[in-house]
């Protein structure tokens, strides 16, 4: 993460003028707060199928216009850029609708369900000259750019093995939309994407060849969708990724890295939240922790969209990551003997 989001600087330039389709936890909790509190942009407008929710949030955010449709948002004139939180198996009919319409795409991960998506996705943005990317907030934090960084240096030597894991428990929560096939649920589109993200980023390149992945998953009677995936990942040379994701298990996550002189540990990679941070590094009987403060990385990710649009540069989070990433769901969903997409 380097000039691509510390280059881009703030300037007189006119704020980004944000749309956000639909009320999504999501958006609400995390990514509306962040535009508002952005120094680049600001939300203009919110779009639910029940006027009723984008009402509300209107009338919490003062000038903000209310969209009974998604549609009804993306013909505004005064909208440059939309944030798309909506279930996973609308991402790419959406993305295409507002770039066809001129709007800059931010939207939520995964970006797709298929590597095919995900390209027609991008071929939409090109066409339209408009700026997509996956909002993998995580990348943005300064404990995902230090321990790259470290690694990159040699700190920890050749790294060897990546372990990740995000697990929770959403039993409780039948209606989620995590737990719908036709909505393209499921434990790695949810959280498993963020290990898996996470290993690819390490090694610096996609699996050795999907082929070689191994992979399986859980599918309760009864479960329209896998409720756990556990995977490994041959990225050649001896480099081995391994992840796993569940909604049946209590609350938690780590990333590890072990490389041939030591190793490196993050507590909290993917979701730190608002408190204090820590990387943790051991070489033999040495030991390095390196604390972070509270960061927003959410204003940090629409940030560095909105120097994006306003600029022209690429994003951070490239095509090409987004596509790879995509093209390993779909093998790791295919060692598992998984039928993807659920349809
Ligand atoms: N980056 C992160 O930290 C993060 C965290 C959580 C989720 N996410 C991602 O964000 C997306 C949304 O997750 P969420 O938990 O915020 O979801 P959510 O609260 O269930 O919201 C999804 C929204 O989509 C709209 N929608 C449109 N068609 C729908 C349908 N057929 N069924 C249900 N909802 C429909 C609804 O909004 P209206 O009724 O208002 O139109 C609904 O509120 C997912 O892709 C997820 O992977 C990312």
């Amino acid at each position: 993460m380097t000039d691509a989001i510390e280059g881009a600087v703030a300037t007189e330039r006119p704020l980004v003028r944000w749309g956000v389709l639909s009320a999504a936890n999501i958006g609400l909790k995390a990514v509306i707060p962040a535009i508002q509190a952005s120094r680049n942009g600001r939300l203009v407008a919110l779009a639910s199928r029940d006027l009723a929710r984008a009402e509300r949030v209107a009338l919490a955010e003062p000038g903000v216009r209310a969209y009974a449709s998604y549609e009804a948002l993306l013909g505004d004139p005064d909208i440059d850029a939309v944030y798309i939180p909506l279930p996973n198996a609308l991402h790419a009919e959406w993305a295409i609708r507002a770039a066809q319409a001129g709007k800059h795409v931010l939207c939520e991960k995964p970006l797709g369900m298929t590597a095919d998506e995900v390209t027609r996705m991008y071929a939409a943005a090109d066409q339209a000259g408009v700026v997509l990317m996956e909002a993998f907030m995580y990348r943005f934090h300064p404990q995902i750019r230090w321990a790259q960084e470290q690694i990159a240096a040699g700190r920890i030597g050749a790294p060897r093995v990546a372990r990740a894991s995000f697990v929770f428990d959403i039993r409780r929560n039948p209606e989620n939309i995590r737990l719908s096939g036709p909505l393209a649920g499921g434990s790695l589109m949810d959280v498993g994407c963020y290990p898996l993200s996470f290993c690819r980023i390490v090694f610096g390149a996609p699996p050795l060849a999907l082929q070689s992945v191994a992979a399986r998953v859980t599918v309760p009677d009864g479960s329209e969708v896998e409720r756990g995936t556990y995977a490994i990942l041959d990225y050649g040379a001896g480099r081995i990724g391994m992840f796993d994701s569940s909604f049946e298990l209590p609350w938690g996550q780590f990333a590890e890295v072990v490389g041939d002189k030591g190793r490196l540990l993050i507590p909290r990679p993917f979701t730190p939240g608002r408190a204090e941070t820590v990387v943790r590094i051991e070489v033999g009987d040495e030991v390095v922790e390196r604390h972070f403060d509270a960061v927003d990385h959410y204003q940090l990710q629409v940030e560095h969209f909105g120097d994006c649009v306003q600029s022209g540069e690429r994003p951070y989070l490239t095509q090409d990551d987004a596509t790879t990433q995509a093209a390993t769901i779909e093998a790791v969903y295919a060692a598992a003997g998984y039928r993807w997409p659920l349809g």
